[in-house]
């Protein structure tokens, strides 16, 4: 696994987008795995400035993101579609088509289904960004779940509803359920670069990547990854 520290949250997202626009540029029809949360905001951000100077091209990049609610229709502004189309696609040169996102009204077993073959047929994942759940969650995989599995339905853990409730005007307003891809389909993405910022995340950063691996902290598995890339802040790496 390779660390890159940034002294805060500005530096840290800086060091993570040149890591993806590298991919972008190396592969301009590469297939990037997106994710959604606080950490990634910034990265977003730091692409957006790039394409506007011209210094990235995305026209032929494709994005699976990770999850999405079950049951939030796309033009809900709590949905995770519509956070991607605000923070990142409505502002670069993406082709909406080339964007995924699992489909929160669609029903359960042909939603995962499909989702499972949009990957297939997207030739795999080149690059796959993640951040880090409190309880070590990765995209919606919740503590317990098996290894070896491909995009699902989940039910949320109570810490996930209270760490997403800053989100909602009320916790019961916070979807119980999820689609989200499986530790597999992460795991099978040819790199991973983790963003965590926060002295919050420090706790977990120090588990998932040196403590045992095991379901009840899921990122532990990427000690299983060979192209592991994380990419954190003072604040989140300085337990280790
Ligand atoms: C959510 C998302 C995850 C994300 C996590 C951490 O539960 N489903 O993909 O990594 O939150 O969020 P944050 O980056 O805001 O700490």
């Amino acid at each position: 696994m390779r660390i890159y520290r940034g002294k805060d949250y500005k530096d840290m997202s800086r060091k993570a987008a040149n890591i993806l626009s590298a991919q972008v540029i190396l592969k301009p029809s590469c297939v990037i795995g997106l994710a959604t949360g606080s950490s990634p905001l910034g990265v977003y951000k730091q692409l957006i400035e790039w394409f506007i100077k011209g210094d990235v091209d995305f026209s032929e990049v494709t994005t699976i993101n990770l999850d999405e609610y079950k049951g939030l229709e796309p033009e809900n502004p709590q949905s995770y579609r519509y956070f991607m189309n605000d923070n990142f696609f409505g502002h670069i040169n993406i082709r909406p088509e080339n964007t995924n996102v699992p489909e929160g009204l669609a029903p359960e077993a042909e939603e995962c289904a499909r989702y499972d073959r949009v990957i297939r047929q997207a030739g795999g994942i080149d690059m796959q960004l993640l951040g880090l759940g409190r309880n070590g969650h990765i995209g919606f995989n919740e503590p317990g779940g098996a290894f070896d599995k491909d995009t699902h339905c989940v039910t949320l853990t109570d810490s996930t509803i209270e760490a997403n409730m800053r989100f909602f005007e009320k916790a019961e307003d916070v979807p119980r359920q999820a689609y989200t891809m499986g530790i597999r389909s992460i795991m099978q993405a040819r790199r991973i670069v983790v963003l965590a910022s926060g002295e919050d995340k420090a706790a977990i950063v120090k588990e998932a990547f040196f403590g045992p691996i095991t379901p009840q902290v899921p990122a532990s598995v990427l000690q299983l990854h060979n192209n592991v890339t994380l990419v954190g802040d003072e604040a989140a790496l300085s337990m280790m």
